[in-house]
Parts: C-alpha cells; structure tokens; sequence
C-alpha cells in the first residue's frame, strides 16, 4: 500500500465555534493536527485576551484527554479595539494574532470594522509588537459583485495597509482568486496566504451546477475553473507564502439546507486527507509536507512540529452526517463520497 509519513501539519485557519459543536469539531482536528489557529468570530466576537483564555479553556476542556493539541488563538479586530488590547495580547502566551473582517463580510462580522483607515493606530501598535494581522480580504460594498469581492479588496485596502506597514505581518486569510496569488506572488515575504482544500477542489459549478448545493457555500465564494487551477499551482509550488488553513467552518445541517443558508464548508474531520486529495490529483504529494507543515509555522514564527503522521492509499467513505446533539446534525463536505487516502 502507498504511504506517505509527514510531520504533523498544523492549521491556520479553522472555525470550532462553542458548546456541543465544539466538542465533537475539535477532535476531529486534535486527531490530524499539531495546533490550530482558532477564529474568533463567536456571538459576541473574541475582542480581548481574558475573552481568549476562557474560550481557550473552553476548548482545550473539549479535547480528549491524551491528545497535544495546542488551541492558539486570535482577537477580533473592532472599531473599539485599543493600543493597549494589542500591547496586551503580544504579552500573552495564548494569542497569536488579529483578525480583521470587514463589517458584513461574513458569518458574525457584524461587529467587524467599518473604517479602515481608523484602524491604523491599531497597525501601528501591531507591526512594533511583531504580531501578525489576518484579513478575510473582500470588500463589502453592495455594489460590488460576489466574484469580484477578494479581487477589489486587495486593489483597494489591500495595497494601502501594505504600503502604510511594511514590516506588519499579513496573512491574506483563504485566498480564492488567480489575481490574490499574483498578488501574494510579487509582494514581499511579510504577506503570505493560507489556502482551503475546498478552494483546491472545487470550481463554482460545485455550488450551481444540476440544483442549489448548499454544502458548497463558503465565503469567500468558490470561483471559476481557471482560478481554481492557479490556487492548486501555488499550493504544490513549494513557495513557502502559501500554507495549509481549512477554514472549516461547522454550521447545523439545517441551517445550510435553508432558504437563507449559512456560509462555511465543514473539512476538519478528513483534512489532511482533503489536501492530500488535492496534491495527489496534482501529481504533487511530494509538496504537502512544506505546505501543511512548515511553512505556516514559520511564518508565525513557531517551531515545527517534531512528531509524525502517516497517510495511507486506501478508500474510505466519509459519513453522510456527524450527530452534534439530539436532532442536530453537520453535514460534511463530501458526505457520503470516497476518499482516497486515510489517516492511520
Ligand atoms: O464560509 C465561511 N464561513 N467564511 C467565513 O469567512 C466565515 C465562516 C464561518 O464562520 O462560518
Ligand atoms: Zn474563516
């Protein structure tokens, strides 16, 4: 059987909400990942570092007992956020970065910022302190087309925060576009990008194509073919801008098959083997490990993992549902499907 060991992969980018959700989501991740970065779009949003101990408390008490998964947690950027929130969360052992969702972007950004530019003290205090900043990149504005959402952010906001903060740490959070890697491809080694297996397998006919398919809805949008095409040659190029981050992101069942149906495709209970998927079909297995191991971790500036992972050749079938409470369920993205390769 054809095997592939790895260092254990970490991932940057992942949702695990509160509650029952919590706990079955967040060990399906403790069992394939080293560490997560845990966003903190809850209801109310994760906006200063007690908030981010006790929800990391939360989670870790929602870990089963023998696992070495670390949560590592991010603070939600507001219009309300203070110089003294980022002094204080670069002293702290439990935070690692700042989100920043424009208002409206997404799931729970209501609360997100509305006034970039008011926002610069705020990038200030963060580039000094060495703290990185993550963006769900899309603009907001009405007017401006879905597809055309991540494209315009980077043309408008983008451009500005990196000119104004060289030195800032950015990570361009679940990039979808040809356009962002161009992007990411020419900027200097302070921006990186994370990148979704959803994104890496999919085009937009996944969401549109012989009826309405809700499990494909995420934020930013799937895009056409030939952007997917440029995110899979970015991913398996080796360049260590580009790194592993899910964006798994739970939401009941229910909820999606909805006439108003949430955003967020749930990959955290067959990640690793999601990506692996899409690295093989690449012809590419031989650039996961740089993708999901290392080069996030060097980014944030944090030792690589030590220990290993083997991934196996085999066919599985992923269920057609996990059970989070009584008559609560998550679908997962390709329930029901067969995957190729299998955690041992
Ligand atoms: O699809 C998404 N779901 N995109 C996001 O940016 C947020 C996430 C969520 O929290 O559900
Ligand atoms: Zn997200």
């Amino acid at each position: 059987m054809q095997t592939l060991t790895i260092i254990q992969p970490d991932d940057w980018h992942l949702h695990v909400r509160t509650g029952d959700m919590l706990k079955t989501v967040i060990n399906h991740t403790a069992r394939q990942f080293g560490r997560a970065i845990i966003m903190p779009n809850l209801q109310p949003p994760v906006t200063n570092v007690e908030q981010a101990e006790h929800y990391q408390q939360e989670i870790m008490n929602a870990v089963e007992p023998d696992s070495e998964f670390q949560a590592l947690m991010v603070l939600y950027l507001t219009n309300n956020t203070t110089v003294e929130d980022v002094k204080k969360a670069a002293a702290s052992n439990s935070v690692k970065a700042f989100k920043l969702y424009p208002a409206g972007a997404t799931t729970n950004s209501a609360q997100g910022v509305t006034d970039l530019t008011a926002l610069f003290p705020i990038f200030e205090a963060m580039q000094t302190e060495n703290i990185p900043l993550l963006i769900h990149g899309e603009i907001t504005d009405e007017t401006v087309d879905i597809f055309d959402r991540e494209r315009l952010f980077i043309e408008q906001k983008l451009v500005l925060i990196q000119q104004n903060f060289p030195a800032l740490r950015i990570v361009l959070e679940h990039i979808t576009t040809q356009e962002a890697v161009e992007y990411i491809l020419q900027a200097p080694n302070t921006l990186a990008a994370t990148i979704t297996p959803q994104h890496l397998l999919y085009n937009r006919n996944a969401i549109l194509v012989g009826g309405i398919k809700p499990h494909y809805y995420c934020l930013p949008i799937l895009k056409r073919e030939s952007h997917r095409q440029a995110l899979i040659t970015a991913a398996t190029s080796g360049n260590p801008k580009f790194f592993l981050g899910t964006d798994s992101a739970p939401h009941l069942s229910h909820l999606k098959e909805n006439s108003c149906g949430c955003a967020g495709c749930y990959s955290a209970y067959g990640a690793i083997e999601l990506y692996a998927e899409a690295f093989d079909n690449a012809d590419a297995l031989d650039k996961l490990e740089g993708f999901a191991s290392f080069h996030g971790a060097d980014f944030y500036q944090l030792p690589r993992n030590t220990r290993t992972i083997i991934l196996e050749k085999r066919d599985w079938q992923v269920p057609d549902a996990y059970l989070i409470a009584e008559n609560q369920q998550l679908t997962p993205l390709k329930a029901g499907e067969t995957l190729h390769w299998k955690l041992k």
